[in-house]
């Protein structure tokens, strides 16, 4: 169903025969990103589609007759040894230049400037990281632009389809609120949705810069004329936005905007590795699975906080499976660690209790698609929200990750464990979420 959809909405941008060559730029270097983009390119192949895909991860990629891949590696160092437990590594200035540095790699690799000066594209699709001036790749192209946002609409991305946000009614995305809002939340909400705005207009200059030192080679390479950015960032032929009515709060949105949440789940997730199945199905009381996800890493936590958990797992009755990114010394006999765990395969055993998350969109869409209640430790960008939303629903709990970490979670973690309340409104709310 969600397959069906995406492609009806790229056959609305696209008209003319039916296989169209798209060239999908997914320059982010997050494992989360890559997830989303798989499930988009899958989709387009499967209608078939010839795809031309710009990744930072190709190694792992199947090969398919309709498929070439552009690698994007070089992307990854751009936030290779950021610490993101650290406050002063992730506002907005310092994510902004995160992707500053993700889209100008991108944009220097040889073979993406060769793909887009010397082939011709019927359609260019983008990811939205703080990163406008991407707009460029379909202007220079003269073709539609598909955008795809991993988080839920925000005042950015409404800016640039035209949408019309209604204050005294929806939340904006970063300050979560009861609906209706009271008049003092309204107030609040009109000026954060002020302050987003006047943030957004203030990097527009440094957009349109950085604008035309990326495309402004390409469209002379191409003899094309370059639309101002101006032109070219209003110029959205269809917004997927990774969100449901069913997780965030129900807004109008223009036509050419569709939320398409849950669609780079698998219904069947793939089966788990041996020791991990063992392991799961041997847990008779329950398993608690923790991972930060991969921006945020464990590894990353203080060396008193760390052994402050282990503390609080090792007194549970249940298996703990952590996400943990180096060896661990002094395990407790019920704690085990891995550097990386099939996520969608653990969430969907039968044995699971609970999910330690940070609360990135596609952990609490696999959270609430599986049925698993979350005790969300949110750190950065959208995820304070989602795991107020979460809340907010009724499946989680949160807890503050800067401040008495370990004290707070152990409460948490007991009253989660104590009471059925949100495990069984995550069973009840997992018929919602599509897949
Ligand atoms: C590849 O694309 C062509 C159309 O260009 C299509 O006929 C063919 O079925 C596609 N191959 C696969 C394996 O999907
Ligand atoms: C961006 O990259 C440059 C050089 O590659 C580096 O000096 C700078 O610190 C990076 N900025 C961020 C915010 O990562
Ligand atoms: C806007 O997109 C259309 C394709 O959807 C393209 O033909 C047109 O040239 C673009 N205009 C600008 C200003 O980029
Ligand atoms: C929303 O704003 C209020 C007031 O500034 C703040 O107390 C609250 O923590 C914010 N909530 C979220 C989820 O950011
Ligand atoms: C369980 O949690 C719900 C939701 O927070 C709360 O309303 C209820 O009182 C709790 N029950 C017990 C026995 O603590």
């Amino acid at each position: 169903m969600r397959t069906a959809l995406l492609l009806a909405a790229l056959a609305v941008c696209v008209t003319g025969a039916c296989s169209y060559k798209v060239l999908c730029i997914f320059a982010a270097p997050a494992k989360s990103a890559d997830h989303l983009a798989q499930g988009f390119v899958r989709a387009l192949l499967k209608a078939g589609h010839e795809v031309t895909w710009a990744t930072p991860h190709p190694e792992k990629k199947a090969p398919h007759q309709n498929l070439t891949l552009i690698d994007l590696k070089e992307t990854r160092n751009s936030l290779a040894g950021v610490d993101m437990t650290r406050q002063q590594n992730t506002g907005i200035a310092a994510i902004r230049g995160y992707a500053r540095n993700v889209s100008r790699t991108a944009a220097d690799c040889p073979e993406l400037r060769k793909a887009l000066v010397e082939q011709q594209f019927d359609a260019v699709i983008s990811t939205w990281f703080m990163n406008e001036y991407e707009a460029g790749y379909a202007a220079v192209q003269q073709v539609p632009w598909l955008l795809l946002s991993s988080v839920v609409i925000h005042p950015h991305l409404e800016a640039m389809v035209g949408q019309v946000h209604s204050i005294p009614s929806v939340p904006v995305m970063v300050n979560e609120s009861d609906i209706p809002m009271s008049a003092w939340r309204r107030w609040l909400n009109g000026l954060i949705y002020m302050l987003m705005n006047i943030d957004g207009w203030f990097d527009v200059p440094r957009q349109a810069i950085i604008y035309e030192e990326i495309h402004a080679p390409l469209a002379a390479a191409r003899g094309v004329p370059l639309p101002s950015y101006y032109d070219a960032v209003k110029n959205v032929s269809f917004l997927f936005v990774n969100s449901h009515e069913s997780i965030a709060p129900a807004l109008s949105l223009p036509p050419n905007v569709l939320n398409i949440a849950g669609y780079h789940i698998d219904d069947d997730p793939p089966p788990l590795p041996k020791d991990l199945q063992d392991l799961l199905d041997n847990s008779k009381n329950g398993v608690i699975y923790f991972s930060m996800g991969s921006v945020v890493q464990s590894a990353g936590l203080a060396e008193t906080t760390r052994a402050g958990l282990l503390n609080i797992f090792a007194k549970l009755p249940y298996t703990v499976l952590w996400k943990f990114e180096e060896p661990l010394k002094d395990l407790p006999k019920n704690v085990h660690v891995r550097p990386w765990l099939p996520q969608p395969s653990i969430l969907s055993h039968p044995n699971l209790r609970l999910f330690i998350t940070h609360g990135g969109q596609l952990s609490c869409l696999e959270a609430i698609h599986a049925g698993v209640p979350m005790l969300a430790v949110p750190v950065f960008g959208d995820q304070p929200a989602n795991a107020e939303r979460a809340r907010k629903l009724g499946y989680a709990l949160t807890v503050d990750f800067h401040k008495n970490l370990v004290e707070n979670l152990e409460v948490t973690l007991n009253e989660m464990l104590g009471n059925d309340t949100y495990y069984k409104r995550a069973k009840y709310l997992s018929k919602d979420v599509p897949s």
